[in-house]
């Protein structure tokens, strides 16, 4: 009779005990999914890892940052889909893919808008600039961060490719982006939208003949082992828009939303200090494996090309905003 009531009490004793070193006090971190497209030797997967890394060390025990590269939770048609049903909190589409949701961020692809990716941060750190990462939360997108890639170098699996001319009839996968498409068309080639994680396939099997992309993605996803020729173009960008779930990203903690952004910041300036130099890595490892060879272009051969895209401009120029081309056409040459 005596010995009952202490053995509940023990047990009482150690349920509380145990309550109080596990989950009764020490609250469980935030899960943070980040997902994209892109493997992670590439500036947006280092930028991902390194954004986990610091976050977890900013906020311990807080939040817990899982990376998922290429493609593994979500591909490119359903990412953003998912980060506004609150499936995934981070990711960092290509600035090509939010034709959807304005029609603002489509001037980044205009081909040669910009000379070289110090153009594209000086404008993308201007009043205008930062004004586009809020620019589509009214579609509950928030954007935090720009990461960059790099310019893009064209690609056939035809031997020669160093004129407009060289493309006509050909067909090109795109991204999901209607300036790209028209980019194409105003070349008399065909493009078709595609998925980045379908792109080999679709080359390796002939379903397209060519693509446009940054060194990085094409060393990573060994396109140049299914194409014959990439022209040294440089004809656009390929960056990145760090988003997130508006609402979501509101109703965090204070202490966990602030110490994200600092984590944010350092990820970007990790990512964006490699961007340059991962291409150029990935560019020499292209030139010397047995793939595609790598067309070098004349001064004049890069006029043709402009000249003949350049026209794209007039036809997205009402949707973006004259005065926002003209904006960013201030940041070449500096
Ligand atoms: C592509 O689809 O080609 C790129 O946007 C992939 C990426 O995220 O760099």
């Amino acid at each position: 009779m005596h010995k009952k009531p202490t053995r509940m009490l023990t047990i009482l004793g150690a349920s509380i005990l145990f309550g109080f070193s596990g989950s009764a006090l020490a609250q469980s971190p935030i899960v943070i999914k980040f997902s994209h497209v892109v493997a992670e030797a590439t500036p947006k997967g280092q930028g991902a890892i390194k954004f986990k890394e610091v976050a977890e060390k900013l906020l311990p025990g807080k939040v817990e940052v899982q990376v998922f590269p290429s493609s593994q939770l979500f591909g490119d048609s359903k990412e953003l889909e998912a980060l506004l049903l609150g499936d995934v909190h981070f990711i960092a589409p290509s600035l090509s893919k939010f034709d959807r949701y304005t029609k603002k961020l489509q001037i980044f692809d205009l081909p040669f808008l910009f000379d070289d990716i110090a153009a594209v941060d000086r404008f993308q750190q201007s009043e205008h600039g930062k004004a586009l990462l809020n620019s589509m939360q009214n579609r509950g997108l928030q954007g935090l961060a720009y990461w960059h890639n790099g310019l893009k170098q064209l690609s056939t699996n035809k031997e020669k490719l160093t004129r407009p001319e060289d493309v006509k009839g050909l067909k090109f996968r795109i991204q999901a982006s209607d300036v790209l498409e028209a980019q194409f068309r105003q070349l008399n080639a065909n493009p078709q939208k595609l998925a980045f994680s379908e792109v080999y396939q679709a080359l390796q099997t002939g379903v397209v003949d060519g693509q446009e992309n940054t060194w990085s993605n094409i060393y990573s996803q060994k396109f140049h082992e299914v194409q014959k020729t990439i022209a040294n173009t440089n004809h656009g960008v390929i960056d990145y828009m760090v988003v997130t779930n508006a609402k979501w990203w509101q109703g965090l903690p204070a202490d966990v939303r602030e110490g994200l952004t600092k984590a944010m910041e350092e990820a970007t300036q990790h990512s964006n200090n490699l961007a340059a130099e991962l291409n150029e890595r990935d560019r020499k490892l292209i030139a010397e494996a047995n793939g595609a060879k790598i067309q070098a272009l004349s001064k004049e051969d890069v006029t043709a090309w402009r000249q003949a895209m350049e026209p794209v401009w007039k036809k997205f120029e009402s949707g973006i905003g004259a005065d926002l081309i003209q904006a960013a056409l201030k940041h070449n040459n500096q």
